[in-house]
């Protein structure tokens, strides 16, 4: 089992206050190490089979985190032509990179398979046909798997939910539309076919449904094969969820386990898009604390990071764990944990215990590497939390600060 590289013993040798104190608040921290080792066990569950994995650029699109994993020979898993710029300088192959997405652009196909494209990941009739069109004006062929919907709930949160037939993603298995444009597709001249994917959902704990649908895929699988149809892989998706709670390490070995006992020597390409399991606990973010407020019935500890930095507890009632780096003393208190922005929903935790923390003390919030400085804004205009990476007992600065005048250098007042 991988460990955290901001917890317990590990942890030791990372001195996160210099850090703070040097690049200032509020700031991400990654390992690179942590991240190896990650991206590892990940790979390591799965070496008996034909796997490949695609790193989903989304979760953290750092362009030092991403060369850290093309090194380890990730592919990229992405959803906007920006990504995908981000994966080619980073060092991934665009063949490595899988293009998903309900709504790719007519530029961003065609950008990507001028790129040479590993994978596109339709979802839709109407986007099959575009990319049919494109790439016949092109005078290439195009590499078209079919993301399908097999209508299984991952029992996640509703916000990254996507299994159900209910939700805009993938083609319904249910009613035979899958089956009948994979047939299509596979018909096409200008297609070749890459097979099937499915990804049911984020931030799942129970393995139970992803074998529920790996097994209506590999069944459609199946099916499409003995009626004489090329399928040769199948994108299992990401998802795999994490301990937001205790950060105990992923259970690679079992979420391997699964695969392997429904796809071994089954005879197809195996394609994975993990984003958290790889990337959440290989990262913190640490934000100083402004103000203490005794609001009477409540204590707020007011701290330099906000939404705009770390947007999960807002969107999703995300649990993060917050820790203090200076502990002093016996004084535990209960206290939200609250950013400067001007709304009610700007926290990044609530009732929690701390020591007695005091103005200019550093928080550290966990595992925060996947899903934290990817969704960061500049809501209230405030610049953007920096990111650093720790690799080989060196600090790299990956983003630095950006000052309010960059932050302002592309707008205009009207003429
Ligand atoms: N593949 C596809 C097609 C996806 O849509 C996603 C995530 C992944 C792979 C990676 O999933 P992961 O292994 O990271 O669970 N912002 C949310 C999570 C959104 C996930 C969207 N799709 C959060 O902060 O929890």
């Amino acid at each position: 089992m991988t460990m955290n590289p901001f917890d317990g013993a590990q942890a030791s040798a990372i001195d996160l206050n210099s850090l703070a104190e040097q690049y200032g608040t509020p700031l991400y921290v990654y390992s690179a190490e942590g991240f190896v080792a990650s991206y590892r066990g990940f790979a390591t569950s799965l070496s008996e089979l034909d796997s490949h994995i695609h790193f989903a650029v989304k979760a953290n699109s750092a362009l030092g985190v991403l060369q850290v994993l093309a090194e380890q020979g990730a592919g990229a898993d992405i959803v906007s032509y920006g990504e995908m710029k981000r994966a080619m300088i980073a060092g991934i192959a665009p063949e490595k990179i899988v293009f998903s997405g309900v709504g790719k652009t007519d530029a961003e196909l065609r950008s990507a398979l001028s790129d040479g494209i590993g994978q596109i990941n339709a979802e839709s009739p109407a986007e099959i046909d575009h990319i049919i069109a494109i790439a016949e004006q092109m005078g290439v062929l195009a590499p078209v798997c079919l993301r399908v919907n097999v209508n299984v709930d991952p029992k996640s949160h509703a916000k990254i939910s996507t299994g159900q037939r209910s939700t805009k993603f993938g083609i319904p298995v249910d009613d035979g539309q899958a089956e009948a444009l994979y047939q299509k597709i596979c018909q096409h001249p200008r297609i070749t076919p890459m097979g099937l994917a499915v990804h049911i959902g984020s931030q799942l704990t129970d393995l139970e449904p992803f074998e529920t649908a790996y097994k209506e895929l590999l069944a459609l699988a199946d099916r499409l094969r003995e009626a004489g149809y090329d399928v040769p892989g199948l994108d299992l998706g990401g998802g795999l969820g994490i301990d937001y709670t205790h950060h105990t390490a992923v259970d690679f070995a079992r979420y391997g386990a699964l695969v392997t006992r429904i796809f071994g020597n089954r005879g197809y390409r195996l394609g994975f898009e993990p984003g958290r399991s790889i990337a959440a606990d290989n990262g913190v973010l640490l934000t100083k604390t402004i103000y203490v407020k005794d609001g009477g019935d409540k204590r707020f500890v007011i701290v330099d990071a906000a939404m705009n930095d770390l947007l999960r507890p807002t969107l999703y009632e995300a649990y993060h764990d917050i820790d203090c780096l200076n502990p002093r003393g016996p004084h535990p208190l209960v206290a939200d944990i609250v950013g400067p922005v001007c709304e009610t929903g700007d926290y990044l935790g609530l009732g929690r215990m701390l020591p007695d923390v005091q103005e200019g003390d550093i928080l550290v919030v966990r595992s925060t590497g996947a899903y934290g400085a990817v969704m960061m804004s500049n809501y209230n205009t405030r610049p953007e939390a920096a990111e650093i990476l720790l690799k080989g007992g060196k600090v790299h600065l990956l983003r630095p600060r950006r000052s309010i005048d960059q932050l302002l250098a592309l707008e205009q007042l009207a003429d």
